[in-house]
């Protein structure tokens, strides 16, 4: 592991970032861990998923993933010489209760806390989601999130969290992305349980909102300190000026970002819900006080950012409105952007990143600071002749999009931190281990780690950074 030599090029000018900018890097635990039936960890939707044939590339599974699960104190080593102020982790929830209610499995907690003492014994402030995607699977066959009861649940999952962490870590993440886990785990079915449901998943926002709600309220009560939901906005463009483009907009907007944010930051549901969803959005799930459980004050929203969206009108691809799924709003995305696509397919646009952190910094003027907890691309590593890997798209990317937000920050939006996704390549859920995320490859055979030059250039931005403070 050489993280000695000098970062690649492109260094030439680091974007510049306010005194206090807090700068990590991101994973979760499916995509990491490992270790699937190990210390009394029971099962999750992902795993059940991962394991029904056709579900993800190649049937790739996390049983064994990066193996972070034994090889942490290396990977907390990665962490300290990267210099990193924050690292992003999730706890998994089926190693903390295996049937998602009731009895705590104190070898869970033991393994967090573990990794919670070597980042602190690293000099790197523990950042921890309590939910990236990997429900108890008991709870998927009681209902998942299409039941109130997981709401409540989550809430005692957390408390056993927050009781055993609460005194080392200070960021608090309840949610990742719940966009990912209504539409495309109850709509899509791309992504666990697999589901392609109308109501019902509209359903399931509503109660990941809930539970998120529930946590705030455990954690305020624990006394945690700093506490935000991640979510990932998108910044949507109409394809044309038609009303028919714009009313296809509207609707994108409702899907990708007022489901979450106008209960979160304005405390009403979606204006646009009954123009977007028609009878599937019938509010059966909805009760009285559920709007202040989820308004509850935030210290941070995180939001995670890839690549924008455009959209234009098209005609529901299912007629029959029985079999509606949540995310057939008459909409299809386009694509009219002739810059690069990473091996995710996804557009790389940079200005993007400005223009929805501005958009959204002006339509919701309360809005708490900001922490981007996310971001990052995936690119066709090698691994070099030298040993290393020369990943000068990644460079470019990360470089881009962290000018991006500096350029949202001079512009007036409270920013206060960014985590690179990702640490490590990992398990790209439905896309297995193709897509490499990260600034350390993996190399699945041998679990070997190797810092590409993205890390070293991420690690000599944050050094020219702690300079730069030093000088203030
Ligand atoms: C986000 C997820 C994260 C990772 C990146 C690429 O949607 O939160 O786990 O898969 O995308």
């Amino acid at each position: 592991m050489s993280t000695t030599s000098p970062a690649p090029s492109a260094s030439a000018a680091f974007p510049v970032f306010p005194p206090g900018f807090t700068f990590g890097t991101a994973t979760a635990s499916y995509q990491i861990e490992g270790a699937h039936d190990e210390d009394g960890r029971g099962p999750s939707i992902w795993d059940t998923f991962s394991h029904t044939p056709g579900r993800t590339l190649g049937g790739a599974t996390g049983d064994v993933a990066c193996d972070h699960y034994h090889r942490y104190p290396e990977d907390v080593e990665l962490l300290r010489r990267l210099g990193v102020d924050s690292y992003r982790f999730s706890v998994a929830w089926p190693r903390i209760q295996p049937q998602g209610t009731g009895p705590v499995n104190e070898k869970g907690l033991d393994f967090y806390d573990r990794l919670t003492d070597s980042l602190l014994a690293a000099g790197v402030s523990p950042a921890v989601t309590l939910y990236h995607w990997d429900l108890p699977q008991a709870l998927e066959d009681r209902g998942g999130w299409r039941v109130r009861e997981t709401a409540e649940h989550f809430a005692e999952y957390t408390r056993a969290v927050v009781a055993r962490l609460g005194d080392r870590v200070g960021r608090w993440i309840t949610l990742n992305e719940p966009f990912c886990t209504a539409f495309v785990g109850y709509a899509e079915g791309r992504h666990a349980p697999g589901a392609r449901e109308g109501t019902p998943a509209l359903a399931a926002a509503h109660h990941l909102l809930l539970g998120h709600g529930y946590a705030v309220r455990a954690l305020r009560e624990a006394g945690a300190r700093e506490i935000g939901i991640t979510l990932n906005l998108d910044r949507i463009e109409a394809a044309g000026s038609a009303p028919a483009d714009l009313a296809a907009l509207r609707r994108a907007e409702t899907l990708h970002n007022e489901v979450w944010t106008e209960p979160l930051f304005a405390g009403r549901y979606p204006v646009a819900e009954a123009e977007t969803w028609g009878a599937l959005a019938d509010g059966s799930y909805r009760r009285d006080g559920d709007l202040d459980v989820i308004g509850a004050p935030l210290d941070f929203v995180g939001l995670n950012f890839y690549r924008p969206l455009t959209v234009a009108d098209a005609p529901h691809a299912e007629a029959d409105p029985g079999l509606r799924t949540a995310t057939d709003i008459g909409v299809v995305e386009t694509d009219p952007y002739g810059t690069r696509h990473t091996t995710m397919g996804w557009p790389v646009v940079p200005e993007s990143f400005t223009d929805l952190l501005v958009a959204l910094h002006e339509r919701y003027p309360g809005l708490p600071p900001i922490h981007i907890t996310e971001n990052g691309s995936a690119e066709a590593d090698t691994l070099s002749a030298d040993g290393a890997v020369h990943d000068a798209d990644r460079v470019s990317y990360l470089r881009d999009h962290l000018r991006a937000l500096s350029a949202a920050i001079d512009a007036g939006v409270d920013v206060r931190g960014y985590y690179v996704w990702s640490l490590l390549d990992n398990f790209e859920w439905a896309r297995g281990y193709d897509q490499r995320f990260g600034i350390v490859r993996v190399d699945y055979d041998t679990l070997e780690r190797t810092p590409k030059d993205s890390y070293l250039w991420f690690r000599d931005l944050i050094a020219a950074h702690r300079a730069q403070e030093q000088e203030h």
